[in-house]
């Protein structure tokens, strides 16, 4: 049965959740699910603004047909070609013979690879940079957003609602109760995490693409953002454009420290329990400690893009650093990571080695370091106490 909503007179929404997915992209957990949003115009033209991931076919193709009541559907407008919002054009272009699909050179390119034996001659109608779709009194204006997060992706502005439809940009993770729109709930409080997290673990290398998109869009009166994951904007846009500006230009969102450990059998835990105890002494009170070989880098990432201080714990394993601070280290810089101040300890009984290896790895002037590095030989003693008692002092005066 279907389950939509107005989102203004003329604008409905036809996506709907999947609460069953483990993973998103088969790699991020997402425990709370995931919304994959379309919206549906009704005008003198009827155009229907990207599909929906296979989990939701029936009850997206429901809600379109719901909507759509008896009129035909002149077009099918793909901002991004990515599956979760592709895959359902087949569908409706056999539901819809008089469909005309709207998208760039780079959206049909793709659409031929994905769907080899999708038939869309005559079908498809190609815009570019500054294109007008004219829908009656709705008109969608085209920016293209390459590598928002893909390279074919586009955005699309409708002055008459002013209405930014802002394919993966803005989105989260997380289904949607009920609430369609970010202003029903507390947004830092239900959703702020996984759009973080949403952002830096599927967009968060692209800041600078992210940068040009949001400067293309400068002096555009945008009053709601319609994304393709989560929840619809209509009231506070400055302060999720601020958020955007934080990550996109990898500028923390807050002065605080996160101290992730990697620790067999307890001894580099204990370092990092201290550590968070002097730091609080020192004042601090946004502290956060992770252990590696629990808490995913889908997570570790989000806090590290959150956060202006990260303290590495690491055993010197195999001549190497231990590979769940390895993993995270390195999802952090394939993400495109920087500004960040370091802070670390190492442990190793007979060859300490991990912050030589770190500090090679992680270089200024993408990341600042405290001055200096701890390196604890199997466990602490009041020497190693004393050190990590000074090493709070330093990041505190990094803050
Ligand atoms: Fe939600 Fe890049 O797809």
């Amino acid at each position: 049965m279907h389950c939509t909503r107005k989102i203004t007179d003329d604008i409905h929404y036809v996506g709907g959740s999947d609460r069953r997915l483990e993973r998103f992209e088969n790699l991020f957990p997402i425990e709370r699910g995931v919304s994959y949003n379309s919206y549906l115009i009704l005008d003198e033209k009827t155009c229907l603004l990207d599909t929906v991931d296979s989990s939701i076919t029936r009850l997206y193709l429901e809600n379109v047909k719901h909507v759509l009541g008896n009129r035909k559907l002149d077009y099918l407008v793909v901002h991004h070609m990515e599956p979760d919002h592709c895959a359902n054009i087949e569908e409706i272009l056999i539901r819809h013979p008089e469909t005309t699909v709207v998208g760039n050179d780079k959206t049909f390119a793709f659409i031929r690879q994905f769907y080899p034996d999708l038939d869309l001659e005559g079908r498809t109608l190609a815009v570019k940079e500054g294109d007008v779709l004219k829908l009656g009194k709705h008109e969608l204006h085209f920016f293209m957003a390459p590598m928002v997060h893909w390279p074919e992706v586009m955005v699309s502005y409708d002055p008459c609602d002013k209405v930014l439809f802002s394919a993966d940009a803005f989105g989260s993770f997380g289904a949607l109760n009920g609430n369609l729109f970010a202003d029903e709930v507390d947004f830092d409080r239900d959703w702020l995490d996984d759009a973080r997290r949403y952002y830096t673990n599927i967009v968060g290398k692209y800041g600078a693409q992210v940068q040009m998109a949001l400067k293309k869009l400068t002096g555009v009166d945008i009053r709601l953002i319609c994304s393709l994951h989560g929840p619809v904007w209509r009231k506070d846009i400055d302060y999720l454009m601020d958020k955007y500006q934080h990550w996109s230009t990898y500028e923390p969102e807050t002065k605080g420290v996160m101290i992730v450990y990697g620790s067999m059998y307890g001894d580099n835990q204990n370092a990092a329990e201290c550590l968070a105890s002097y730091l609080s002494q020192e004042g601090i009170r946004d502290i956060r400690v992770y252990d590696a070989s629990k808490t995913t880098p889908s997570f570790l990432v989000s806090e590290a893009f959150r956060l202006s201080n990260i303290v590495l714990v690491t055993p010197t394993y195999n001549m190497t650093v231990y590979p769940a601070i390895e993993a995270f280290v390195d999802d952090f810089l394939r993400m495109g990571l920087k500004n960040r101040t370091l802070s670390l300890i190492e442990n190793g009984s007979w060859a300490p080695a991990a912050n030589r290896l770190l500090r090679e790895k992680l270089k200024e002037p993408a990341f600042r370091f405290t001055p200096k590095d701890v390196t604890i030989r199997s466990n602490l003693d009041e020497a190693k106490l004393t050190e990590l008692a000074s090493l709070a002092k330093d990041i505190r005066e990094s803050l």
